[in-house]
């Protein structure tokens, strides 16, 4: 896999209009003192580029990306397009953001515009086209970053246009208004169309609206932003070919289908912001970084934003411990980032991000903060080796957006926390240290075929081509583990009738008559799996499969809980509850025995991580107390956020 970059990237954000430019050459010599390679520059600057409409001001922005590229430091030049000016929202009222329930979203803050606005479209694309065409032949410039965190605040708008823009897209997509009526299932609560002119956007019913719709609205939102996105990829590309073009993205953001968008960037990025506070938020942020590597299927991805200590928007903002820090950036570069970016370079003095910690703290250089960003600089110039270098994966977790959207609907079984779930199958293996990439519903049988171990985690909807592709996969030797309610639904959120699973039914050997929730309440398990399932019971058919373990008690009492059946030279579990760590570990770990993929960790510690990329083993301690842990078997003790790197032969 080559990388884009020669070197491991090292920076961030920085704003230097928010400072008198005596503090830029500091900003310069601070940054050299520290390894920075790159900075992030221009993220919201449009109000200051363009100050009125049409009338430009660069001189501020040549001097700074002139006195960057003098001091060796490149430059991922933003092209300002995620905060439109006050001017241009004044000359445009209608191109803000409205809610779900009518309320237009004021001018004041950032991302003022509906996805759908041709206003802002027009304004982005010729403040684009300006930019590429001064700064294209800049020496500072490494990359292009397109706009900011689409749908990081409005994801999504009910104005007028956008509604215009909905009725477009079903009908590009249906083609005729019979066939978006089959699919939304109108022939219910009187919801049927006779023309696409009378279909719109799902804003606040009586009662609950229509699936159909709500799922289409979802997947529209989406491509709307995309469709912002492709624009001025279209004009970078042109005037600026040579220059690789990334946006940012936001790891298990809920509402954009990163999927779709990968194609569309030369670079995955993405912004990622693990809470110190909470012991477990290292699983997250593995499954995060993961998750990039596997949208961009061997491109590069690098980590283009976190904080160096503190966040500023949740309720209590912890600070990161010492060393804490350190383990989240190894842990993005052991997954395959080229780097490791924050926001910001220096930490604002004004403005509603001046409690946020940044590289540069407001106590200055001399300060723990700093001295920290200064000894990661170093150490990760010590290990730029790793640039370009893969991470082996065995294991491949099915996730989608799709399914996602499914489980945000109402009137279902119960609530589901999709990302949640995925969690839940991703701990065991990240636990023992077992490589994991996530894997489209699309991916074709090549992509299936590199993995040992396929898991679907409750993946609600699904296409049924994927079903028919696993069972061969399966047959082929493949070990499937598949989560409560999977497959119940088509992409249409259709049931699959004659008992839920759909295709799997064969696969798997079961088939669900009856979903059992019980809210909050553990179910013991009788059988050859230790564990627990949680909130869930399924009353399970066995047509032809091995019950690995039956639920002990609850309305399913006696029923099965775990199943496996072989077929061809592989199998297929079925886990119809929601397990706790120790039951998704049991199942884990019997698929892995199988299989014979061995982990690196042979017994799982709290908190404690090893991945290795390429030539280098990454082990690394999140947790706040010293552990002792076997990694290949090898013995070591860690201390608390203390990570090691070991060099492999
Ligand atoms: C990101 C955003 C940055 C900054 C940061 C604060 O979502 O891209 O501009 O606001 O959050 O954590």
């Amino acid at each position: 896999m080559a990388s884009l970059f020669p070197t491991l990237r090292y920076g961030g954000d920085y704003n230097p209009e928010q400072w008198p430019r005596e503090v830029w050459d500091e900003d310069v010599a601070l940054m050299r003192g520290a390894g920075v390679t790159t900075a992030t520059v221009g993220v919201f600057s449009w109000g200051l580029l363009e100050p009125s409409d049409g009338e430009y001001d660069f001189e501020w922005l040549d001097d700074i990306m002139d006195r960057l590229h003098e001091g060796g430091i490149r430059v991922i030049l933003a092209t300002a397009t995620a905060a439109p000016p006050a001017w241009l929202v004044k000359a445009h009222p209608e191109m803000l953001p409205v809610d779900v329930n009518g309320t237009t979203l004021a001018f004041g803050s950032r991302q003022s515009y509906s996805p759908s606005s041709s206003a802002y479209l027009e304004h982005a694309l010729r403040l684009v086209t300006k930019m590429a065409e001064r700064y294209g032949s800049h020496p500072a410039v490494e990359a292009w970053h397109i706009n900011n965190e689409y749908g990081c605040h409005v994801t999504r708008s009910y104005d007028a246009e956008s509604a215009a823009a909905f009725r477009v897209w079903l009908e590009a997509r249906y083609g005729t208004i019979e066939e978006l009526n089959r699919v939304w299932g109108t022939a219910f609560w009187s919801q049927h169309y006779s023309s696409f002119d009378e279909v719109g956007v799902p804003s606040a019913t009586p009662t609950f609206g229509n699936p159909g719709q709500n799922l289409d609205f979802d997947r529209f939102s989406s491509d709307a932003l995309l469709r912002l996105h492709r624009a001025e990829h279209e004009v970078l590309r042109r005037i600026t070919p040579d220059i690789p073009i990334t946006t940012n993205f936001m790891g298990f953001f809920p509402d954009v289908d990163y999927w779709a968008w990968a194609p569309y960037v030369d670079f995955v990025t993405d912004d990622s912001y693990p809470d110190p506070a909470d012991p477990d938020s290292y699983v997250v942020a593995a499954a995060t970084r993961d998750l990039m590597r596997s949208l961009g299927g061997g491109k590069s991805w690098l980590l283009m934003e976190q904080a160096p200590s503190a966040v500023n928007w949740r309720n209590d903002n912890a600070p990161k411990a010492p060393g804490q820090h350190r383990g989240h950036t190894l842990q993005a570069i052991g997954r395959g980032s080229d780097g490791a970016l924050h926001f910001q370079w220096r930490q604002s003095k004004a403005g509603a991000e001046k409690f946020h910690s940044a590289m540069v703290p407001h106590a200055g250089p001399d300060s723990r903060v700093h001295r920290e960003v200064q000894a990661l600089g170093a150490e990760l110039a010590s290990i730029e080796g790793v640039i370009g270098e893969g991470v082996d994966a065995s294991v491949g977790l099915v996730f989608s957006w799709d399914a996602w959207w499914a489980t945000r609907q109402y009137a279902t079984p119960s609530r589901l926390d999709y990302v949640a779930e995925v969690l839940d199958w991703y701990r065991p293996f990240l636990d023992r240290g077992v490589g994991c990439d996530f894997v489209s519903v699309e991916a074709t049988d090549e992509v299936l075929a590199q993995y040992r171990v396929i898991v679907l985690p409750s993946l609600v909807a699904v296409p049924e081509a994927l079903l028919e592709r696993l069972d061969a996969w399966v047959t082929a030797g493949g070990t499937l583990v598949v989560g409560r309610q999977s497959a119940i639904l088509d992409e249409n959120l259709h049931v699959r009738l004659g008992g839920y699973l759909g295709a799997l039914r064969r696969t798997l050997g079961v088939r669900v008559e009856e979903f059992a929730p019980c809210a909050e309440r553990a179910v013991t398990l009788d059988g050859s799996v230790e564990g627990h399932g949680v909130d869930w019971q399924e009353f399970v058919v066995v047509d032809d499969a091995e019950i690995v373990a039956s639920f002990a008690d609850g309305l399913t009492a006696g029923g099965a809980a775990v199943t496996r059946r072989e077929q061809g030279t592989g199998s297929a579990w079925y886990v119809a509850t929601r397990p706790d760590a120790q039951l998704a570990g049991a199942v884990a770990a019997r698929a892995l025995a199988e299989t014979g993929v061995e982990g690196l960790i042979a017994t799982p510690a709290p908190g404690v991580e090893a991945v290795e990329r390429g030539s280098v083993r990454f082990i690394i301690n999140h947790s706040g107390t010293e552990q002792t842990v076997t990694v290949a078997g090898e013995g070591l003790t860690l201390a608390a956020h203390d990570a090691v790197l070991v060099p492999r032969h």
